[in-house]
C-alpha cells in the first residue's frame, strides 16, 4: 500500500476552511492508503517562539478535531511531531546538505518575513522551515503528501533534498509527490480569506449556536442594503460559502432570488447555515464526547507515536549507516 503523510502546524484553532480544505480529504484517504497524520508543533515555533507555551492549546485542539472529524486511529497513524525525536535528528542531517540559496528562494519565506510585523523572523529556524518539513516527509519515505497549492514549493525542496542526499550517501529516500487538494479558498465572515488572524473564522470548536450566529450576521453584498435592493452574488461572501457547501440547485435559487430581490439575505443564509450545521453538529458532539473521555485521544496518540517511532528509527538506522555514524 502506498504511504501518505501530512501534517498541520499547531498555530491556532482549526476552522471550517481547514476542515473542507484538508482534514475532510485526509479522512477520505485513510482507507485507500497507509496514512500518517501529525501535528507539527515544532513548526509552530518558527513564528511563535516568543509564545511557546501557547502551542500546547493549539495542538490539543487539532488532535481533538482529527478524531472528531473522522480520522480513525484503527485506520491511520496519528501522532505529534515533538514526540518523535528522530524527526529532529534527520532535520540536522538534512540541514548539512541544504544550500541556503534553495531556502532563500522559497516564495513564502521572503513574503512572510517582510509582512509579519509582530514577530522578528530573521531566525535560523524560520529559514529552515522547509528542511524540517522535508525531514517530516522523508523519514517516512512517503509516496504522497496531501497539501494545498501554497505548500508546493516546500514539496519541491523536499524532492531536491532527497535527490541530493541519495547522490551523496546512497539511495535511501524516494521522491514524494504532492497530492493537490484543489479546493477554493474558503471566505470568512468579513469577505476576506478565512483566517484566524482576521477574526473572521468559524471554528470547529465553536458551539453550534455561536457558529450559526457568526453566519447569520456575516457580511453580504454591500450594495444590497434594503430587502428590496437587488444584489450580486459575485460580490457576496455568503455566496462564496454557498459554492463550498450548497448544491448547484440551491446556488441557482440563490442567484435568481438575489438578483431579482425575490429572496432576502436571511432566507439565503438559512440554506447555507443548514449545510454548515449538518457538518459541524456531529463533529461538535464527538468533540464533547472526546473531552469527557480523554483516554480515547491519549491512547490513539500513544499508539500512533509508537508506530511512527518504529518507522522513523528504521529509517534513521539506515541513514546513520549510510553516512558512517
Ligand atoms: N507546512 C505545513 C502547514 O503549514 C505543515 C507541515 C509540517 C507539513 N510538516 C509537514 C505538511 C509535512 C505536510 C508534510 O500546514
Ligand atoms: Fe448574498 Fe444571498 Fe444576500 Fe444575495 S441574497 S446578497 S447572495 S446573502
Amino acid at each position: 500500500m502506498k504511504r501518505v503523510l501530512s501534517g498541520m502546524q499547531a498555530s491556532g484553532k482549526l476552522h471550517i476552511g481547514n476542515l473542507v480544505g484538508a482534514l475532510a480529504n485526509w479522512v477520505k484517504l485513510q482507507d485507500q492508503y497507509d496514512c500518517y497524520y501529525f501535528v507539527a508543533d515544532w513548526h509552530a515555533l518558527t513564528t511563535g517562539y516568543a509564545k511557546a507555551e501557547d502551542i500546547k492549546a493549539s495542538t490539543e485542539d487539532i488532535l481533538l478535531n482529527f478524531l472528531a472529524a473522522g480520522l480513525d486511529p484503527g485506520e491511520c497513524t496519528i501522532f505529534l511531531q515533538s514526540r518523535i525525536l528522530q524527526h529532529s535528528e534527520l532535520h540536522l542531517m538534512l540541514s548539512m546538505i541544504t544550500p541556503l540559496g534553495w531556502l532563500e528562494r522559497v516564495p513564502s519565506y521572503k513574503e512572510k518575513k517582510e509582512n509579519l510585523d509582530d514577530c522578528d523572523l530573521s531566525m535560523y529556524g524560520f529559514l529552515g522551515y522547509p528542511v524540517l518539513q522535508s525531514a517530516d516527509i522523508l523519514i517516512y519515505k512517503a509516496d504522497y503528501v496531501p497539501v494545498g497549492i501554497d505548500q508546493v514549493p516546500h514539496l519541491e525542496i523536499t524532492r531536491e533534498i532527497a535527490r541530493r542526499f541519495n547522490h551523496l550517501y546512497g539511495e535511501i529516500f524516494p521522491e514524494p509527490d504532492a497530492l493537490l487538494t484543489d479546493f477554493p479558498k474558503v471566505t470568512g465572515t468579513d469577505g476576506r480569506k478565512m483566517s484566524k488572524s482576521y477574526d473572521n473564522a468559524v471554528y470547529l470548536s465553536d458551539d453550534p449556536k455561536s457558529a450559526e450566529q457568526k453566519l447569520r450576521t456575516m457580511m453580504t453584498d454591500p450594495a444590497r442594503i434594503r430587502r428590496t435592493d437587488k444584489g450580486d452574488p459575485a460580490k457576496c461572501p455568503v455566496f462564496d460559502l454557498h459554492k463550498v457547501f450548497s448544491t448547484e440547485q440551491e446556488r441557482a435559487w440563490a442567484t435568481e432570488g438575489c438578483t431579482t430581490a425575490g429572496i432576502g439575505c436571511i432566507d439565503c443564509k438559512k440554506v447555507l447555515i443548514a449545510h454548515v450545521m449538518e457538518i459541524m453538529e456531529p463533529i461538535w458532539e464527538k468533540r464533547q464526547m472526546l473531552k469527557q473521555n480523554p483516554g480515547i485521544l491519549n491512547d490513539a496518540v500513544d499508539k500512533g507515536v509508537a508506530k511512527a517511532t518504529e518507522v522513523c528509527e528504521t529509517t534513521m538506522q539506515e541513514v546513520r549507516k549510510h553516512m558512517g555514524f
